[in-house]
């Protein structure tokens, strides 16, 4: 399809070459979705981890610039402008929701001016760019006022019906639309059309709003339809088309949570297709739970109930293990993750070792090759190229460098109650099993401490530090206390 030129030409060439059309996207997000029984708006309502209207704004960006998509919010108005904020797009407030056809008059100014507006809504988030360029096209090739976007559904109950001119119900290759009756309206007749509206549609902007205040509100439920400009460009002998997905699953809108529910369980397993065609294996892929953003290197293998959630991006030949929760993390190639490991904004060498039940919180650096175990929680630590800290320990504000062997059960204490200190390991360092660190300090490198140490003090490169109590034995002292309690049981 032509997209809008960036600078309106003043041109200069022949006056047969055709001016580009200029086209908007305007998204209808203001409605409150009542059906959802929600304190929040539909629209911020997520599938496929992330808000609905994101994913609607993020395929009109791959039609047009962001600088002619509108988003058309009124109920809790600033909270969906925040959500979307960065997206670069254009808002215009409906501050009274009274309609679909309400919404695109309040939008008349924001979209004067433009040849061609697409109108999607904000609650169908599986429309493709593919169908609205086709959309679009369509509407140009047949110079049409109104476009409706239609799909054949076999059970079309709550939808719009599309009326084909001639013949309600039947659209035997016709092109032209009489009219879209909503469920509520719909004669028996009618009810049993199969062709429902999506909800998406192009319009010639100078017709739309030449007419648009044709529309009324004498419907059930007292709204100015968007849909009945069918009827009213129709009437004034304007061209009104429809044209079919072929996916019919790209238009479902999200009204209910059974039907948010679908929408989501459809994006994830189109996600899970997505990464089997790049070349990861996903076992039994119905229990993952993928996010949409989600990237994924070549012969990585995904076990049953894992999560990969938000930004996260894993690298080729990593295995990821069953009930691994893994948020906004980047994992190197060969990276194995073992069972039950929880990770959160953290960032994972190649080659390491995770798990089982490791909890790296943000701000973990696990280097190449290394290895966090069984009961492991880091927070904001780098841990160096092939360290190991394999059982039981709390490792918080630390800089621990390369061939690194962590004891189990060692501790950081890095928090005093008011600040959080640092503690750092220098490379070669053995710590032994239930130490404690206590922060500020410094462990040079190749230094030992011995098990059961509590540091408080800098310990230099390649020394020994102890710091717990001498052993002392008493020989015998077992048995005479023994023989002593059998004596007072005997009396
Ligand atoms: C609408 C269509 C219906 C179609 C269906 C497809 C109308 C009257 N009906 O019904 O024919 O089959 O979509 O999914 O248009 N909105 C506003 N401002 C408002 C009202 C709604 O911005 O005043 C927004 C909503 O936030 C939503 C979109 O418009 O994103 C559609 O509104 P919704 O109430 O969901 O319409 P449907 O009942 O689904
Ligand atoms: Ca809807």
């Amino acid at each position: 399809m032509a997209k809008a030129p960036k600078v309106k030409s003043k041109s200069k060439s022949s006056p047969a070459t055709p001016q580009r059309p200029r086209i908007a996207i305007a998204i209808m997000a203001a409605g409150k979705g009542t059906r959802l029984k929600s304190k929040h708006p539909k629209v911020l309502h997520e599938i496929g981890g992330r808000p609905i209207l994101t994913h609607v704004i993020a395929t009109a960006k791959k039609v047009l610039p962001a600088e002619n998509i509108f988003v058309i919010i009124g109920h809790e108005a600033e909270r969906v402008r925040e959500a979307v904020a960065g997206s670069g797009v254009k808002f215009v407030a409906q501050i009274e929701q009274r309609g679909t056809g309400h919404a695109l008059m309040v939008a008349r100014e924001a979209l004067a001016g433009y040849d061609q507006v697409i109108v999607l809504s904000g609650d169908a988030p599986l429309i493709t760019a593919d169908t609205i360029k086709k959309l679009s096209d369509f509407h140009a090739a047949q110079q049409a006022a109104m476009t409706v976007l239609s799909a054949d559904l076999e059970n079309p109950y709550g939808y719009g019906r599309v009326v084909r001119k001639g013949a309600a119900g039947r659209d035997g290759g016709r092109v032209e639309v009489q009219a879209i009756v909503e469920e509520k309206s719909a004669t028996p007749q009618q009810k049993k059309i199969h062709e429902i509206n999506s909800g998406f549609y192009a319009f010639a902007g100078p017709a739309l709003y030449e007419y648009i205040d044709q529309l009324s509100t004498a419907n059930p439920h007292g709204e100015y339809y968007l849909t009945d400009m069918a009827t009213v460009l129709h009437r004034a002998r304007k061209k009104v088309v429809a044209i079919k997905t072929l996916d019919a699953g790209e238009v479902l809108g999200s009204n209910t949570r059974a039907e948010m529910m679908m929408l989501d369980a459809r994006m994830r397993l189109a996600k899970c297709r997505e990464l089997l065609d790049a070349g990861v294996t996903i076992f039994y892929p119905h229990t993952c739970v993928i996010d949409n953003e989600v990237e994924v290197g070549a012969d990585t293998v995904i076990e049953p109930f894992v999560q990969l959630l938000g930004k996260s991006k894993i690298g080729a030949d990593c295995r990821i293990r069953s009930y691994s929760v893994i948020g906004n993390s980047v994992l190197g190639d060969g990276v194995t993750v073992r069972p039950g490991t929880i990770m959160e904004d953290s960032r994972i060498g190649a080659g390491a070792v995770l798990g089982p039940y490791s909890h790296l919180r943000p701000g973990s650096e696990v280097g190449e090759g290394a290895h966090v175990g069984n009961f492991v929680e880091t927070k904001k630590i780098k841990l160096g190229k092939n360290s190991k800290a394999n059982h039981l320990s709390y490792l918080g504000d630390a800089e621990i460098g390369d061939g690194v062997n962590i004891g189990a059960g060692t501790i950081t204490c890095n928090y005093d109650g008011v600040n959080k200190h640092k503690t750092v390991i220098e490379d070669g360092v053995f710590i032994g099993s239930d130490s404690t660190l206590v922060a500020p300090v410094t462990i040079g490198r190749g230094a030992y401490v011995a098990a059961a140490s509590c540091i408080t003090d800098d310990v230099p490169a390649d020394a020994l530090a102890l710091g717990r109590a001498r052993q002392s034995v008493k020989e015998g002292w077992a048995r005479t206390k023994r023989e002593a309690q059998k004596k007072t049981c005997r009396e």
